[in-house]
């Protein structure tokens, strides 16, 4: 008999086991980036379905990855507030969008501007990579020991 899948929510997560004592001024700061970067998945997902205007298929895994980043986005956007209770990720939310809404995001497009579809993909490894190697390194250094719960 299988376990029917339970997809996590931000409930799930153990809260109560942050320790602000091991969370570095630096690595405070990554993580305020990568929640402003996940929870904009959503523009992303919107030019991707631009981008791939003939592939419902691959429209439908863009919405759903999506749908998965910006839950990850709340979920690192609400511990960095826990680590830094005069942080607002919805603030920081609205500065970041307002300082930062490529062309592309809301035009009128249907090509990516990398210069193909294979080129997208190509830069959306090189994105998912680095921030792999980043959680890692993270990780590795045990400086937020329960972090990868997040990620
Ligand atoms: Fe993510």
């Amino acid at each position: 008999m299988t376990t029917p899948y339970k997809h996590w929510t931000i409930d799930d997560l153990p809260w109560d086991k942050i320790d602000r004592s091991k969370v570095s001024p630096d690595l405070l700061k990554v993580i305020k980036a990568a929640a402003l970067v996940e929870y904009g998945a959503d523009s992303y997902a919107d030019y991707l379905c631009k981008v791939f205007a003939n592939d419902p298929e691959f429209q439908a895994l863009a919405r759903s990855w999506a749908v998965e980043e910006v839950q990850h986005g709340k979920a690192l956007g609400l511990w960095a507030e826990k680590i830094d209770p005069s942080w607002s990720m919805d603030k920081a939310m609205a500065k970041f969008r307002a300082g930062y809404t490529p062309d592309h995001f809301t035009g009128d497009i249907d090509k990516s501007v990398r210069g193909s579809r294979s080129a997208e993909m190509v830069a959306r490894c090189m994105v998912e990579t680095g921030r792999t190697e980043g959680n890692l390194q993270a990780h590795r250094r045990r400086r937020i020991p329960s972090l990868q719960t997040f990620l």
